[in-house]
C-alpha cells in the first residue's frame, strides 16, 4: 500500500493516558496517548455503531462504551467479546509537534 502521510493533529492536543476523536479525510479516527507514544485506530468499534473515543482506556486497551468489547490500540485486535474483529491502527509518527497518520 501506498503510503499517505496525514497531518491530523497537535500532538499536545492528545491527551496523556486518553482518546480522542479526530475527522481526516473522510475518517473517523481515535487517537490515543500511552507513556509518551501516540497510536491511531479507527473509531468506530466493529461490533456496532459506537465510537470508542467515548469508551474507556486502560494501558493498551480501549474499551467499548456500548458492550464493553476491548481492542489492543497497538495492532486493533480484539481482545474480548463481543468483539471478534479488529479495528484498523495506522502507523505514527511525530514531526514538529504534529500528530501524521499513514492513512495509506
Ligand atoms: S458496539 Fe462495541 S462492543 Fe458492541
Amino acid at each position: 500500500m501506498t503510503e499517505q502521510w496525514t497531518d491530523i493533529s497537535a500532538a499536545d492536543e492528545v491527551p496523556e493516558e486518553d482518546v480522542i476523536g479526530v475527522q481526516a479525510e473522510g475518517k473517523d479516527l481515535a487517537l490515543y496517548s500511552v507513556e509518551g507514544q501516540v497510536y491511531a485506530t479507527d473509531n468506530i468499534c466493529t461490533h456496532g455503531h459506537a465510537r470508542l473515543c467515548d469508551g474507556f482506556l486502560e494501558g493498551y486497551e480501549i474499551e467499548c462504551p456500548l458492550h464493553q468489547g476491548k481492542f489492543d490500540i497497538r495492532d486493533g485486535k480484539p481482545l474480548c467479546e463481543p468483539v471478534v474483529e479488529a479495528i484498523r491502527s495506522y502507523p505514527v509518527k511525530i514531526e514538529n509537534g504534529r500528530v501524521f497518520v499513514d492513512l495509506g
